[in-house]
């Protein structure tokens, strides 16, 4: 019985859809924490492919009590098409209860969030543009408007109202761009109000009593280390912390209360959205990755810079997270290279570097130190076990984890749920 956080250990996209699909068999209960519709999973069930941006994977069991925790932003018309689109390929979803203290994005939040990059031009943060930022700023400027609101009419109307004001000034006065109508906004969200209000609920109640009763808890973090606002490669981050101590506050948990966390690594390293990236590959290796590895955004279809792993990231993400395994996605994707390499440092003005910088200048400029590896050319993609591996991809996930200080517990050689080998019983 255990409570297990799974986090990204680089840019996000490493995969944690399929490494939490895959430890989601033996939880009882999947719990989203950070994040909003910014996140984007491809699970693959038989021959059925799910995108879910919002909703635990764990909807795709029968079984499992999924949970939005109260540090996640909700748009609740992303949540209900989602919900709609899980009922429609016959997936039950009454098993998805919400935090009532989770904030709420509005159609102002889209709006500035477009506004704002758009005026950055060329300084772009490169979001995706769902309004993500905008309503974390809101939370932290004490205006947002949580579920708890949302049910309440009278409270809902006035803080629209009272927010559409204040924002209006904005839109018009700074951005020179029309104002958005209050009352239209209050009529769609009295809307949403009335289907998502029988899945409100105390989150944080729920999530003790059930860990009182020795449950297995999943947390699945959205994003990953690098695009944490306190810890990532500020400002190219997101407005959460993905990090694993975020899943203790974004649920209503204490942090004594977590167990284990696992980082998922992806076997090279992608990145959406502006900002340093040391062991990105320009032309025809880093277009080989992309095309092999499907990398492009499930949220915004963009296509994702590819390059080399980076082990110093993967050694940061092991100190920020407290990482106990590591769970390799993607190895496959490397099968039939005649040489892999990882960035084992950073050699900055002649000077080695071994820890992941603060400054994006210093980023920007360090020169990554590969370790050379011989490739692997068998097709790993029907291997069950990790015994049986190509010695070269043994080898890898062995360098991989004498960089960075973590035992490999799960490798990836596949999309199904089938091609997840496990070295160790996480939940154990
Ligand atoms: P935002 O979260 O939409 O504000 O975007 C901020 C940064 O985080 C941008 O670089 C996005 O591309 C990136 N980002 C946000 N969510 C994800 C994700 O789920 N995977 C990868 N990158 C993401």
């Amino acid at each position: 019985m255990a409570t297990v956080v799974v986090v990204g250990t680089q840019w996000g996209d490493e995969g944690k859809g399929k490494v939490t699909d895959y430890l989601a068999a033996k939880a009882d209960i999947v719990v989203r924490y950070q994040g909003g519709n910014n996140a984007g999973h491809t699970v693959v069930v038989g021959e059925e492919v799910f995108r879910l941006h919002l909703i635990p994977s764990g909807i795709l069991y029968p079984d499992k009590i999924c949970v939005i925790g109260n540090g996640v932003v909700i748009d609740p018309a992303v949540l209900l098409q989602e919900l709609d689109a899980l009922a429609a390929r016959g997936v039950p979803t009454a098993r998805l209860v919400i935090s009532e203290r989770a904030h709420v994005i509005l159609p102002y939040h889209r709006y500035l969030d477009e506004l704002e990059e758009d005026r950055k031009g060329a300084g772009k943060i490169g979001t995706t543009r769902r309004g993500i930022g905008p309503a974390y700023v809101d939370k932290v400027g004490r205006v947002g408007i949580r579920m708890v609101d949302l049910l309440d009419p009278e409270v809902l109307r006035q803080k629209i109202r009272q927010n559409l004001e204040d924002k209006n000034r904005l839109f018009t006065r700074v951005f020179g761009a029309a104002p958005l109508d209050a009352e239209a906004v209050i009529r769609d969200y009295e809307h949403y109000a009335g289907r998502l209000a029988p899945l409100a609920t105390d989150v944080s109640l729920l999530l003790n009593e059930a860990i009182e009763q020795g449950k297995n808890i999943l947390f699945e973090g959205a994003q990953g280390t690098l695009l944490d606002v306190d810890h990532g490669t500020y400002p190219y981050v997101t407005s959460s912390n993905p990090t694993a101590a975020a899943a203790a506050l974004g649920a209503g948990i204490g942090p004594t209360k977590i167990d284990r966390v696992v980082g998922v690594v992806k076997a090279y390293t992608t990145r959406v959205g502006e900002g340093p990236f040391p062991t990105e590959l320009q032309g025809e290796m880093g277009d080989q990755i992309r095309e092999r590895g499907g990398e492009y955004g499930t949220t915004t279809g963009r296509p994702r810079r590819c390059g080399w792993l980076d082990a110093a990231i993967v050694r940061y993400a092991a100190r920020i997270n407290g990482l106990d395994y590591l769970a390799v996605t993607k190895l496959d994707v490397l099968t039939g290279l005649d040489v892999v390499r990882i960035c084992r440092a950073y050699r900055y003005r002649g000077q080695l570097l071994t820890d992941f910088p603060a400054s994006l200048g210093v980023l920007a400029e360090v020169e990554p130190v590969y370790d050379e590896l011989p490739g692997w050319k068998q097709d790993i993609s029907g291997v069950r076990r990790y015994e049986d591996l190509p010695p070269q991809a043994k080898d890898y996930l062995e360098r991989i984890t004498e960089l960075t200080g973590v035992p490999v517990a799960l490798v990836g050689v596949g999309t199904r749920r089938s091609q997840m080998l496990a070295r160790y019983d996480i939940f154990g």
